[in-house]
Formats: structure tokens, sequence, C-alpha cells
């Protein structure tokens, strides 16, 4: 069974998708991890974000089993990764890596912003996992200030909008819901709620 999972930042799709994959006994992929990986890998070699063919460098080396969550985690690479992900070069050497993700006998749960639309058209499960912006930006505070991040929660609300704005709105890939998508709207609801929800559309479609 393939999980396809999308939705805009900080709207509980990765934790979901990491609840799903232990809940259904399947590998789970966080495709957000890819692309703030190769923009990492262009800050780290002294790159500007800007750099199209240093970033389709970086993406066609990246090992999907040498994601290092801690290092790629935080609001800086997460703003930077939408920048490489526009760069429709880059989808397109991740795209294979996805898939093959996915290929594997027992299915995978992937979360990301276009895996029901381009990565997994066929996937038997498609959510789109939403929240409103500032309930994201309060979850996404809190976690950060967690981490003893001193960011406020109106930069964190202002990065979000950022962040939707050009996810939505580039030409590659941009982050829509599928035709065939369950909207799981999560404003309102906790984690737990969240993730009964999300059982119930996958134990229906499935
Ligand atoms: O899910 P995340 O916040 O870790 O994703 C970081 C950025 O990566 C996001 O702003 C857009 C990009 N991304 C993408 O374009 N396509 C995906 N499948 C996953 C992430």
């Amino acid at each position: 069974m393939i999980i396809a999972i999308d939705g805009p930042a900080a709207s509980g799709k990765g934790t979901l998708g990491k609840r799903l994959a232990a809940h259904y006994g399947l590998a789970h992929l966080d495709t957000g991890l890819l692309y703030r990986a190769v923009a990492y890998e262009l800050v780290q070699t002294g790159k500007p974000l800007t750099d199209e063919a240093g970033a389709v460098i970086a993406a066609r080396k990246l090992d999907v089993d040498q994601l290092d969550d801690e290092k790629l985690r935080g609001a800086p690479m997460g703003e930077a990764a939408s920048k490489v992900a526009a760069f429709p070069g880059v989808r397109a050497a991740l795209v294979q890596l996805q898939r093959a993700f996915a290929a594997r006998p027992e299915g995978a749960v992937l979360d990301g912003r276009d895996i029901g639309t381009v990565i997994c058209p066929d996937a038997d499960v498609k959510l789109f996992v939403t929240a409103s912006a500032e309930e994201r930006a309060r979850r996404r505070h809190t976690e950060l200030a967690g981490r003893g991040d001193p960011i406020s929660y109106d930069e964190v609300l202002a990065d979000i909008r950022a962040r939707d704005d050009r996810d939505i709105n580039r030409p590659a890939s941009p982050l829509r819901q599928a035709g065939d998508a369950t909207l799981l709207d999560t404003t309102k609801m906790d984690i737990d709620a969240a993730f009964r929800a999300a059982v119930a559309i996958v134990d229906a479609a499935a």
C-alpha cells in the first residue's frame, strides 16, 4: 500500500507520516529532507542558493539512507529548501529516488508537496493535510522554542507565509491537492485526533 501525504509547511504531515508508517508497518520517507539536504550541501560548500547547476549536482549525489535529521531541521534550512525545490532540474533529479523508495513490495508512506500529484499519482491513498497559517506557526514556534531557538512567533508566521507562497506559486510541481486526495484540516485537532482521522481515511480507502 502506498500512502501519499502532501501539505504545506508545519501542517503536521511529517508526524502523521511517521505514525501511519508505524501503524501499517511501512517504511516512511519525509521528502522535505531531500530538498533540505540539497540546500545544506550548497550552504556547506559556500555556494549561493541561486546556483541551479550546483543544486542539481547535489541532488544527484543524495543518498536516501544518509539523511541526517538534526542538521537539516530548523527554519533556515526549510526556507533554503523551498528555494532549491523550485529548480526543475533538482526536482527531476529526485523523482526516481522517491519512486524507487515507493516501489518496495509492501509499499511505503511518503510525505511532501507533490507526492500525490507527481511522484506517486497512482498511490492507494492520498491525504492532503493542512491547517491555518496561524495554527501552523503556533505549532512550529512551540517546537523551535523547545529546541532553544529564540525566533519569535511573528517571524515564524512570516516564514510560513513566504514558504507557502513559494511552494504554491512555483511553476515546477507546485503544492496542490490532487483531485483524488482527501482533505484533512487539522487546525482544530491535536496530533492524536489527526492520526485517528487519517487512519479512518486510509482504512476506508485501502
Ligand atoms: O516539508 P519540509 O518543510 O521539510 O519541506 C522543505 C521545503 O522543501 C518545502 O518548503 C518545499 C520543498 N519540498 C518540495 O518542494 N517538495 C517536496 N515533496 C517536499 C518538500
